[in-house]
């Protein structure tokens, strides 16, 4: 992991298309419990234009992403995020979930670590889900501004995908803002590392030296 001029772990881009991807995607969560898609014969719903703009959005700032990703000097190497074609960060993610479990049979939390393949293949994971599920949608929308409909076979599978999905991108989301928050307060690092544009924000928190 490399690390910002200011000692942040995390570029001010990585935390621009942060911010922008997670707040699209818990949009297009809580438009989904209310929505009432085309096929369901409501055309126009407030709750899908919603979803289908939001999505659009979401779909814009996974690009933006995987752009960030491939461009920066810094921060998390793009390999930790997708290690599953190098044998040596293979063995690394290995070594990790044996860690991880040693910690948890012992029902203790593991320690947080600047470097965590784990974490890292899990957060590269969750990227290629985001990128899937608004690649899916806009696939959709392609379709039906084409005039083909359900019943053409690929938009069919296309929409079963989405949905089969939906329920992994739930867990994804509450797993990984609940791991998030267990950090900011067992390990005290900061949350502020990946949700805010100050400068200093995030700098690693030191424990205050007694004398
Ligand atoms: C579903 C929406 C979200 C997606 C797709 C997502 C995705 C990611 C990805 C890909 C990374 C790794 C970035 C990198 O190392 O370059 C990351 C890191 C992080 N995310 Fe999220 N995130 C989401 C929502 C959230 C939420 C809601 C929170 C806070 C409650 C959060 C907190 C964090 C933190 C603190 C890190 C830094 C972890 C570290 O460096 O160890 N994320 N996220
Ligand atoms: C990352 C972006 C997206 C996420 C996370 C997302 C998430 C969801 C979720 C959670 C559902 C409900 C699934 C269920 O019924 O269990 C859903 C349904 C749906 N979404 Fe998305 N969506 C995204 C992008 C889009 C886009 C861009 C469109 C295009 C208009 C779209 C169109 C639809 C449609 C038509 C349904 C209803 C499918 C059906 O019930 O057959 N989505 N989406």
């Amino acid at each position: 992991m490399e690390y910002t001029s200011s000692g942040q772990r995390h570029s001010k881009p990585t935390r621009i298309a942060h911010m922008a991807l997670a707040v699209t995607i818990v949009t297009q969560l809580i438009s989904s419990l209310v929505m009432i898609p085309p096929l369901d014969g409501n055309t126009a719903d407030f709750a899908f234009a919603v979803h289908k703009y939001a999505g659009i959005a979401a779909f814009v700032a996974a690009l933006a992403f995987w752009l960030v990703i491939a461009s920066r000097r810094r921060g998390t190497h793009a390999l930790s995020l997708f290690p599953w074609f190098s044998r040596k960060r293979l063995s690394l993610l290995a070594n990790d979930l044996r860690d991880h479990g040693a910690a948890i049979s012992r029902f203790h939390i593991p320690d947080y670590r600047a470097e965590n393949p784990l974490a890292s293949a899990v957060h590269g994971l969750g990227l290629l889900l985001m990128t899937g599920m608004a690649a899916t949608g806009v696939a959709f929308l392609v379709a039906a501004r084409s005039g083909l409909g359900e019943e053409t076979a690929w938009v069919t599978a296309d929409l079963q995908l989405h949905v089969l999905f939906a329920n992994v991108v739930w867990a994804y989301l509450i797993g990984h803002a609940a791991l998030a928050v267990v950090h900011q307060i067992v390990s005290k690092r900061s949350l502020m590392e990946m949700w805010s544009l100050r400068p200093d924000a995030g700098a690693p928190v030191t424990e205050v030296q007694g004398n």
